[in-house]
């Protein structure tokens, strides 16, 4: 009876709502705004359990926002916000939807788990204003909504150049508004190992610091003599993972390997084909030196490895893959007997090898390695997900052999690309990808058929630090790359009407500006 009730109301209500725009990013799926609004001032509750995060996390937001106190209570008061967790009546329900209903009585945000109801405050909230106020009206409105990918994510390199915790903290922010699910923390490379490994302490005691920077243009080849470095401690690492849990972001870490190693061969020698010995790496690019793969260093990367699993509950662990040269593998008569004794055809073989032995050891601790697109070549380990960023063919190729994807193609998804003529623009590695550019990719490969599409998690936007040395360099580069991204990713972008969206960018740059961030004003106006 009371079922049939609230269906005959909701078609009441539907009936005087139309379909309409609302100035949210990422675009829900499905938006119905009536002609009435639903009025919040101090004299409404937050109805939900009074620990809940989520509950205080909307209570803070609408205080810094509007400067509105309002109370939590588990209680059923009239004129009420309410956070409704719903029982899932179907074994496959989506974790990740929510529905919000405004009326002028009540706000109801619903979902069947805590990110779902997350999601639903991010939508509320951003359409909460930025003004000191006694009372704030919100339109009448029905929204059910879920996104279309699963993977939905910002990874981002403090090896280039370092980054604090409360920078990192912001940026797990950024992702938290737009919805976005996964940060990808890029936290060894060849100038400088980032995270603390209590069994090997010279990776950050040595391989942490550098002793001079590349400066300017790469072509300039300048390197000054500062000593340059940072890491985190495991204390630090563990306080950031929860923090993103807490707003629903699965931390993936990535550790390099076999190439992009020398900070770690630095402090290690041992490790590699020659001996050393080694510095950190100075310049930017790619060097011979990696890991030569011995029992040796299987040993060392399974013991960093398990204190990375131990820090991080990720199901995917990154380890790297790309960009390692065969140099010295070629020369090394180590390399050159496992290639003999294991009857493998080449390098690239061996660095299959290499990688399938990881993988190995990753699955037998109950999770999944992803790698970058080369650990296709020599043949895919039989559980890896690929990580597509030379394009999008090594994740349609993955996508074929039945294995996960993340796309991440340099030409729409790296975030170190100009985004403007390179003479109106601050230095950058190269490239060039506009706000339209990434609102226009589509991470589904047209070569894929039905069943393989499933393979595509979803996609990511990298931002590689060679030439961004501050958090506000970092803004200027995502901000508001990051938005049209997120769109895609939830599934809602409509490339035809890039004018909708750009209409809808104006209400988050009233976001960006009262957060103090500094993005690109340009966008905004060009
Ligand atoms: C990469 O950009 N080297 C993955
Ligand atoms: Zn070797």
């Amino acid at each position: 009876m009371k079922t049939t009730f609230t269906f005959l109301l909701f078609l009441l209500i539907s009936l005087s709502f139309s379909q309409n725009n609302i100035a949210v990013i990422p675009k829900p799926q499905n938006t119905l705004v009536g002609k009435g609004s639903f009025y919040i001032n101090e004299k409404t509750y937050i109805q939900a359990d009074e620990n809940s995060f989520e509950a205080n996390y909307l209570k803070e937001a609408i205080q810094i926002q509007t400067g509105l106190h309002l109370k939590i209570t588990s209680k059923n008061n009239y004129k009420n916000i309410h956070l409704v967790l719903l029982e899932p009546k179907i074994a496959n329900f989506n974790k990740e939807q929510y529905e919000i209903v405004v009326s002028d009585s009540e706000i109801i945000i619903s979902a069947y788990t805590n990110q779902g109801l997350f999601y639903g405050i991010q939508t509320l909230l951003q359409m909460v204003p930025f003004e000191k106020k006694n009372e704030i009206a919100i339109p009448w409105i029905k929204i059910s909504d879920a996104p279309k990918y699963a993977w939905r994510g910002m990874h981002f390199d403090v090896c280039r150049h370092y980054f604090p915790i409360t920078f990192i903290k912001k940026y797990i922010d950024y992702l938290a508004h737009y919805k976005m699910n996964t940060f990808h923390w890029h936290l060894t490379e060849d100038q400088g190992w980032r995270i603390e490994i209590k069994k090997y302490p010279k990776l950050t005691e040595v391989g942490a610091w550098r002793n001079g920077s590349m400066i300017g243009r790469y072509d300039d080849q300048k390197i000054d003599d500062i000593k340059y470095g940072g890491f985190y401690t495991q204390e630090e690492i563990k306080e950031v993972v929860a923090y993103a849990s807490k707003r629903h972001i699965t931390i993936v870490p990535e550790i390099e390997m076999p190439g992009h190693s020398l900070a770690a061969l630095a402090a290690y020698p041992e490790l590699s084909c020659t001996g050393g010995p080694f510095e950190v790496g100075k310049k930017w690019g790619v060097f011979d030196d990696v890991y030569c793969p011995k029992e040796e260093t299987f040993t060392f990367l399974e013991n960093v490895l398990s204190e990375v699993l131990a820090l991080f509950p990720s199901e995917y662990i990154h380890i790297g893959g790309d960009e390692c040269p065969k140099t010295r593998w070629k020369s090394c008569a180590h390399c050159q007997k496992i290639i003999k004794e294991k009857g493998l055809k080449d390098e690239h073989e061996l660095q299959s090898y290499f990688i399938q032995r990881i993988e190995k050891f990753v699955n037998s601790k109950g999770r999944k390695i992803i790698g970058w697109d080369e650990i296709l070549e020599g043949g895919l380990a039989p559980n890896a997900a690929v990580m597509s960023w030379r394009g999008t063919e090594g994740g349609i190729a993955a996508a074929k052999q039945k294995h996960y994807v993340v796309m991440t193609p340099g030409s729409h998804c790296y975030f170190d690309h100009y985004q403007g003529k390179p003479e109106n623009e601050p230095l950058a590695i190269g490239g060039f990808t506009s706000l339209e550019k990434v609102y226009n990719f589509n991470p589904m490969p047209k070569e894929l058929i039905l069943e393989e599409q499933k393979y595509i998690l979803g996609a990511q936007a990298n931002v590689w630090t060679e030439y961004i040395l501050t958090p506000e360099q970092v803004e200027y580069m995502i901000m508001p790359r990051m938005s049209a991204l997120a769109e895609v990713l939830w599934g809602t972008a409509n490339p035809e009407n890039f004018i909708d969206f750009k209409t809808r960018l104006q209400a988050q740059e009233i976001w960006l500006r009262n957060n103090n961030i500094n993005y690109r004003k340009t966008s905004f106006t060009e």
